[in-house]
């Protein structure tokens, strides 16, 4: 478990037959949560301005802001790749301006980046920085606009453009591939399609490797999706001891002589 996880040793998990555990995080707390529980590869994502920033999605999340939260996961992280994404607006005008943002994501401490969708020129010029790139097809959330919600991408006559998004991007290089929010039998088809391993989320069970939304599994989130699976009430048992600590302020029964310095 101590040995550095890497982009190659990501890709080599696949022909390996082992699969690839992968969670956000977007502070050194959980970071250290993640990285200690042997997780394979970290993902400070743009999900960053749902979960933590309190916005309605995640077109608001700046760059900048990618690059703060990756300093502090990368103070938690020892063992597992610590993957930043590209925001909205950082990639898409050229692959000058992908690989200027990848850099900016790279000295804030990420060993790659991720993009969404069929950005094969700024992928190759990325990965042409000496940077590693990760895809993101299917239901790519920078484009929710488009699909009038977080809507599931793929059905029917869809699938086949899903299919060649993920040809295209495993062919311009990327490390591995995040199939979102897509069925089943399309995400298993692209699995035996690609040569980069496959990491679903909301994409069944035959991928190479799972992503989840750290605050989704811990319990943390107040809406409930189909995709995911809380381990622990988190939020619930937060809050009963952020309560405590409220009444025995309150009623003077901490601090005690014990916590006096
Ligand atoms: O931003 C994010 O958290 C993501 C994952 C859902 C893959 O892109």
């Amino acid at each position: 478990m101590s040995d550095r996880v890497t982009a190659p040793s990501v890709r080599a998990m696949k022909s390996g037959g082992q699969k690839v555990v992968c969670v956000t995080a977007y502070d050194a707390i959980f970071g250290r949560l993640a990285d200690a529980a042997g997780v394979d590869l970290i993902l400070v994502g743009d999900s960053v301005g749902n979960t933590v920033m309190g916005q309605p999605n995640m077109l608001g999340v700046s760059l900048e802001d990618i690059a703060h939260h990756t300093q502090a996961v990368a103070r938690g992280v020892k063992r597992a790749l610590l993957v930043a994404d590209l925001p909205f607006g950082s990639y898409q005008e050229s692959p000058a301006q992908a690989v200027r943002s990848a850099v900016t994501l790279v000295k804030a401490g990420a060993k790659a980046v991720k993009l969404e969708g069929e950005f094969v020129e700024a992928i190759q010029a990325i990965r042409k920085a000496g940077i590693p790139v990760m895809g993101h097809v299917g239901m790519t959330p920078q484009s929710v606009h488009s699909y009038g919600g977080f809507k599931v991408q793929g059905q029917g006559r869809e699938a086949q453009s899903v299919l060649n998004a993920a040809k295209a991007v495993d062919e311009a290089g990327a490390f591995a591939i995040v199939l979102e929010l897509i069925p089943a039998v399309l995400a298993n088809e692209i699995t035996s399609a690609v040569s980069s391993p496959t990491i679903g989320i909301g994409a069944g069970r035959g991928c190479d490797g799972e992503i989840q939304i750290i605050y989704d599994i811990l319990g943390f989130s107040v809406r409930q999706y189909r995709h995911t699976k809380p381990y622990v009430k988190g939020g619930e048992l937060m809050g009963e001891a952020l309560i405590h600590y409220v009444s025995e302020v309150r009623e003077r029964a901490f601090p005690t002589e014990e916590q006096a310095i």
